[in-house]
């Protein structure tokens, strides 16, 4: 029997890579799990075992998991079946042995029934595996990621969020915690919410980018029909749209608004602020 080790999902995106390369530098037993494996070479992971692993192939579970005691779940994003694909690998995750799982899904979870996320949460809390459920706020680095083109091109934020407020996470503080709930003890069987310290409306988002920038930067409120044929154009089903408006609305009911403890909690220190964190991309808004 070799060493337990952690095998790692979504290595090849923001939280997943992250987090990957905090436990390789803590010298930790790792495995990469890529549905592509031609894409792992470019991650340049040092001393990690690399494992296919396909949300869409569930035959790739049982060998992914192989020696695996705890397990990172990034779930396939914008898709929704994600519980459909996730609960199978918690049924092949009981069988190989694993002892723990952080997973992570989204504060949204709390107040929108039926969600794909919040559905495969409670498999995981039945299936008798210890876990830790990270449930983040919405991104700040969603604006230097896909929208970036408005906020350049267009100097426009343009989102159907109303005037509501959002307490927007930093990737970072999600990934600390992350590491955090991976290598110790201390929080077994714990759902955390994690936020920023601030919840901002659109215009303050636009306002502080604007001032950081240099740039003019405005927020423009999208209506429900405007959103929903955007996401068609970039090809999103219509169910798929369907989960996005549901999520919108809550944004707009004042569901995201709340400032969660739990970053400060866990981590002994205050969450990003959405000031620092402009200025830390700043190259991104030239
Ligand atoms: N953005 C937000 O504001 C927000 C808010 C709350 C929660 N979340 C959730 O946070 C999670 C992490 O976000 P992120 O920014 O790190 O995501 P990301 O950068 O989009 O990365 C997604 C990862 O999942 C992998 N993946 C996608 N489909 C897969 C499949 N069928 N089988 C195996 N792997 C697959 C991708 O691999 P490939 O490179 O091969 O595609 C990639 O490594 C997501 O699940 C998202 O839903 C996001």
């Amino acid at each position: 029997m070799m060493s337990a080790k952690f095998l790692i999902t979504g290595v090849t995106g923001n939280v997943g890579k992250e987090v990957i390369d905090r436990l390789i530098e803590k010298g930790l037993p790792v495995k990469a799990a890529v549905r592509d494996l031609s894409k792992a070479e470019s991650l340049g992971l040092k001393n990690t075992e690399i494992v296919l692993f396909d949300y869409d192939k569930p035959e790739t579970f049982e060998p992914a998991l192989v020696d695996v005691d705890r397990l990172f779940i990034i779930p396939p994003p914008l898709n929704p079946k994600q519980h459909e694909l996730i609960i199978p690998l918690i049924d092949v995750a009981i069988q190989s042995g694993v002892k723990h799982i952080v997973n992570i899904s989204t504060m949204s979870v709390a107040h929108i029934e039926n969600l794909p996320l919040g559905i495969a949460e409670q498999y995981i809390e039945n299936s008798g595996i210890a876990y830790t459920f990270l449930r983040p706020n919405w991104f700040m680095q969603n604006c230097n990621g896909y929208m970036l083109e408005d906020i350049k091109e267009r100097g426009a934020i343009n989102l159907p969020a109303g005037d509501a407020k959002t307490s927007l996470i930093d990737i970072r503080d999600i990934v600390d915690v992350s590491v955090v709930a991976l290598t110790t003890k201390n929080h077994l069987n714990r759902k955390y919410t994690l936020t920023g310290g601030k919840a901002l409306d659109n215009y303050e988002i636009a306002k502080i980018l604007s001032d950081v920038s240099g740039k003019k930067i405005q927020y423009y409120p999208m209506t429900d029909e405007g959103m929903s044929l955007s996401l068609k154009s970039f090809g999103m089903t219509d169910e798929n749209v369907e989960m996005y408006m549901d999520l919108y609305r809550s944004i707009r009911k004042g569901d995201t608004a709340s400032v969660s403890p739990d970053v400060r909690n866990v981590l002994g220190r205050e969450p990003i602020t959405f000031e620092q964190y402009s200025h830390d991309y700043i190259e991104s808004w030239k």
